[in-house]
This record gives C-alpha cells, sequence and structure tokens, in this order.
C-alpha cells in the first residue's frame, strides 16, 4: 500500500530485550523488564486471526447474543461517509453536517457543546489539538466565522455551569448583531444521560430567554446529534426539528468510537477544521490495519506491544506521554476509550496520560524510580505549525543561555525527549514511540482511528468484549433512585456543599 507523507509510525524497538555479551546489573534488569523479540514473532500470526476476526464482524448483519454489543461501524465509517459524500453532495450524511454547521457559524459567534464521555471527548481532543491554543481570545478577523466554543453538560457542577451563563448573560445582550449571538450543540447518543439532559434543560431555557419563544428562533442555533430513539430525539421532535435536522449517530458506532460521526465532526466544521482530512486520515488507516502485513502495521504492533507488556511483564498502567500541550485532551480521549473498553471481568490496563516536559516536573521521578509496573507510549510531533522560537543572544547572560543562542525550542524538546528516554533506557524502563510527522487533520484522524481499531484488536487479544459499559450503569442506576426517592419525599436533597 502506497503510503501518505504524513503516514504516523509505531516505533517500539525501545521494548525489546537488547542483546548483551556480559552480565552486569542492567542486562538483568533488561532481562525481567523488556520483551524478547521471539515473543513478538510467536503473537504475529495471533494476531493476523484477530484482524480477520475483527474485519469479519464488520460484516455481520445478525450477531449471535453472546457477541452482543458488537458496535464495529466505526471501522468503515469515515470511507462510508466520504464515499456517500462523493456521490451525494449536501443531501450525504457528510453534506448534511456541513451543512449544519454553515448554518451556525453564520448565526452565532458563541457554541455551548453540551455532551460528556464519548459524546465529549473526541471533539475536546480536536478542538484543542488543531485549533489556536488562544482560540476562544481571538478576534474576529483572526478567526473569521469560526465561534468561540464552550463544552458544558459534562458533569454536574453548578457553579461551572452558572460561570457560562453569567458569561453568556453579560456578553451577548444584543441578539440582532452576530457577535453578541450564542447557539448550541447537544450531543447524546442515548439522549437520556443526566449530566447532559440537566445542562440541556438549562441552556435551552437560556436560549428561549435571549431569543424569544418562536421554535424557528430556537432552531436557527440550536444542532440536536443524538441516536436513532430516545428522549433528546423526542424532545428535538417536540421543538419542530425535522427529522433531517437531527444530526444522527449511527446504529452500530459505540459513544466512545463516535469521534467521526456528526458527534466530533460537527463541532470539528463549526471550529473551521477540514473533515474531509480528518476522515480520509481515519479511513486510511482502516486500510492499512485491514490490508498491512504487521511489520508495517502500526495497529497491530501497538495492540501487540501493549498486551504482551501486561500480560507478560505486569506493565498494566499504560501511560499515554505526549510531547505536546495541544495533545493533553486527546490523552484524556484515550483514557477513556481503553477504561470503559477493556476494563471488565477483572482485567484491564489502566490508562493515564502525562503532558510533556510538564509532568517530567510532577510524575517524572515516579516513572524513572518508581513501582516497574508501567509501559510509557511516547506520543511525539515532528514538526512544528509555527517557525522555531529561537533562543537567540542576550546582552545579559546570567541565565548561562548564550551557549545555546542557535537553538530553537523544538531543538530544547528534542533534547529532553531524548535525554528522558535515554534516562529511562538506562534503568530498564521500556518505552515505545508513535510518531506523528505533523499535528494536522490528516494525521490526527490516523491516530484516533489507529486508537481505536488497537483497542477493539487488544479486546480480542484479552478475550474481552471493547464494545459497551455495563459497569457504568450502575452509578448511574444508584442516582437516579436517590433523586426519585427524594423527589417522592417532596424533599430537594441533601446538600453537601452549597456556600450560601
Ligand atoms: O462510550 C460510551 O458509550 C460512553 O462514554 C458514552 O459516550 C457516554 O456515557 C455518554 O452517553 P450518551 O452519548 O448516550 O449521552
Amino acid at each position: 500500500m502506497q503510503l501518505p507523507d504524513e503516514a504516523i509510525e509505531f516505533n517500539y524497538s525501545g521494548v525489546l530485550l537488547p542483546h548483551s555479551e556480559a552480565w552486569t546489573p542492567l542486562a538483568e534488569l533488561q532481562s525481567k523488564h523488556y520483551l524478547r523479540s521471539e515473543r513478538v514473532e510467536a503473537v504475529k500470526q495471533q494476531l493476523m486471526s484477530v484482524r480477520q476476526q475483527v474485519a469479519s464482524e464488520r460484516m455481520m448483519v445478525n450477531p449471535p447474543a453472546k457477541m452482543l454489543p458488537l458496535d464495529s461501524g466505526f471501522i468503515d465509517l469515515p470511507g462510508k461517509l466520504m464515499e456517500q459524500y462523493r456521490r451525494k453532495g449536501k443531501s450525504s450524511e457528510l453534506g448534511q453536517i456541513i451543512q449544519a454547521a454553515e448554518k451556525l457559524k453564520e448565526e452565532v459567534d458563541r457554541v455551548v457543546v453540551l455532551g460528556i464521555g464519548g459524546s465529549y471527548l473526541g471533539a475536546k481532543a480536536l478542538f484543542d489539538s488543531l485549533c489556536h491554543t488562544y482560540h476562544n481570545e481571538l478576534p474576529e478577523k483572526m478567526r473569521p466565522k469560526k465561534p468561540r466554543i464552550y463544552f458544558e453538560g459534562n458533569n454536574v457542577d453548578n457553579d461551572a455551569l452558572q460561570d457560562l451563563l453569567d458569561l453568556l448573560e453579560n456578553i451577548c445582550v444584543e441578539p440582532s448583531l452576530r457577535e453578541e449571538r450564542w447557539g448550541a450543540v447537544v450531543i447524546s447518543k442515548s439522549g437520556g444521560t443526566i449530566e447532559t439532559a440537566t445542562s440541556y434543560r438549562v441552556i435551552r431555557q437560556e436560549l428561549v430567554r435571549y431569543y424569544g419563544h418562536s421554535p424557528e428562533e430556537l432552531r436557527k442555533r440550536l444542532v440536536p446529534i443524538t441516536g436513532p430513539s430516545g428522549k433528546l430525539r423526542e424532545l428535538s421532535l417536540a421543538d419542530g426539528f425535522k427529522d433531517d435536522e437531527i444530526l444522527k449517530i449511527p446504529d452500530g458506532v459505540g459513544g466512545r468510537f463516535s469521534v467521526f460521526s456528526a458527534v466530533g465532526l460537527l463541532p470539528a466544521a463549526v471550529v473551521g477544521l477540514d473533515v474531509l482530512a480528518l476522515l480520509l486520515g481515519a479511513s486510511t488507516m482502516t486500510q492499512r490495519f485491514l490490508s498491512e502485513p504487521f511489520d508495517r502495521n502500526p495497529v497491530l504492533q501497538y495492540a501487540a506491544i501493549n498486551h504482551l507488556m501486561a500480560t507478560e511483564l505486569g506493565k498494566d498502567t499504560r501511560v499515554l506521554a505526549v510531547w505536546s500541550k495541544k495533545l493533553e485532551a486527546l490523552g484524556l480521549w484515550y483514557d477513556q476509550l481503553l477504561a470503559e473498553s477493556l476494563g471488565k471481568q477483572g482485567l484491564g490496563p489502566t490508562p493515564f496520560t502525562v503532558v510533556q516536559t510538564r509532568d517530567l516536573h510532577s510524575r517524572g521521578q515516579q516513572h524513572q524510580e518508581g513501582t516497574r509496573d508501567k509501559l510509557i507510549n511516547n506520543l511525539v510531533v515532528k514538526g512544528t505549525k509555527h517557525a522555531p522560537i529561537q533562543i537567540g543572544m542576550a546582552d545579559r547572560n546570567e541565565d548561562e543561555l548564550n551557549q545555546f543562542s542557535r537553538k530553537s525550542l523544538p531543538d530544547v524538546l528534542n533534547a529532553a525527549f531524548r535525554g528522558t528516554n535515554q534516562a529511562y533506557a538506562e534503568s530498564a524502563r521500556p518505552t515505545t514511540d508513535l510518531i506523528l510527522p505533523t499535528l494536522s487533520e490528516h494525521t490526527m484522524g490516523q491516530l484516533m482511528q489507529m486508537l481505536m481499531l488497537a483497542t477493539v484488536v487488544e479486546g480480542r487479544l484479552m478475550g474481552v468484549n471493547p464494545y459497551g459499559q455495563p459497569g457504568v450503569e450502575a452509578y448511574k442506576k444508584n442516582m437516579t433512585a436517590i433523586l426519585k426517592a427524594e423527589s417522592a419525599k417532596g424533599s430537594g436533597g441533601s446538600s453537601f456543599g452549597t456556600v450560601h
């Protein structure tokens, strides 16, 4: 397969046991904490059959009950959306997403995106990684027709929601001016998630208060995104939305696998990201996964190495070390993907994200010398978007930086990266490197699809169904029961922290 120039790479040489002639304390440690390359060779065949299994799951029309839930629709979704867009243009699903985004961009300068879990984290990862770091603060001329974005409905935080309402009430006072108009996107696949539903009720009332009671006014500034049935769909229909104005989360695409549906694409298009490039990246990764041999297949390599490190060497704590501030939200998205997909049956790696070099000054000590239960997956971006900032010469040299005057910030970051990997290697702490040539829609599309596919492959290797999240229901059931019991008693509930 011909790879695009922007293809992402996975390098796992930092987990393989180096050849050593003589006994040394380091060689002894390495023999306990590094993988023998024969082990990788030995699982390649198994990986090929898991790929076959995952590929055939895409085709199943009526899967047997024991395989449910089976949400493999995300695998072909990017390719299908692009293909349908080519054939049907505006009337395709992607065409509708793009049009809804265009309408909202024209209409408002601020958009509140409501959603939680898979209905939030992917859009936030795209926004943080690909938009200007200070997007919301930029003057309109630097972000023409690209509204400011606020993420809400991802918690039950009274004061955070009130702060947002205060902001909107104080800044948006003249609805006839675009720069003082705001709108909302409400995202919930089930349509019944209480965090999103409660904040939507408040935001919807606020929209009505600002623009008046006419359903037309509401529909101009609101986009609902939901599954084929549920309370949000019913509420939207009751508000006068036509069926095709309610953007769909297709059946067979699970929440945390839904970033390349309207869930991630609509917010991305609203802030002006190139959704076609995102989809192209994702569908290229699907093709690579389905057709490339192990040695050129980052999905299979990443799944195999992480799985072997956890099951054979006890590296159950999976650190995603992102070497860019802009990738922190991507890390949180991946934390959810891994935790909800594989944390089942008393099994599953524990994910967490660190941002380098920031967290070298907080967690670095533990990673260098703490419990040997970690595999560190570095996520590195090779190229910067802006020209490198030079350290340069200065008239005062008390900081002794003149010696590095010809170095730039990317040079310093690169030295920190190499120095950290070297320090880990010198104490037999295994690492891998996931390398993005640049941070772009195309590479983010590849990366997110790669991590979703690798999670599914790893689930199948572990014998765990990567789809569904039955454990999340436990708290929801209790919360609803508590609310119902207190409402029946007519009490307002027990407050644990209101300050009057
Ligand atoms: O991965 C999942 O399915 C979950 O994290 C959901 O995305 C999350 O619970 C939100 O659900 P909903 O979109 O139904 O509001």
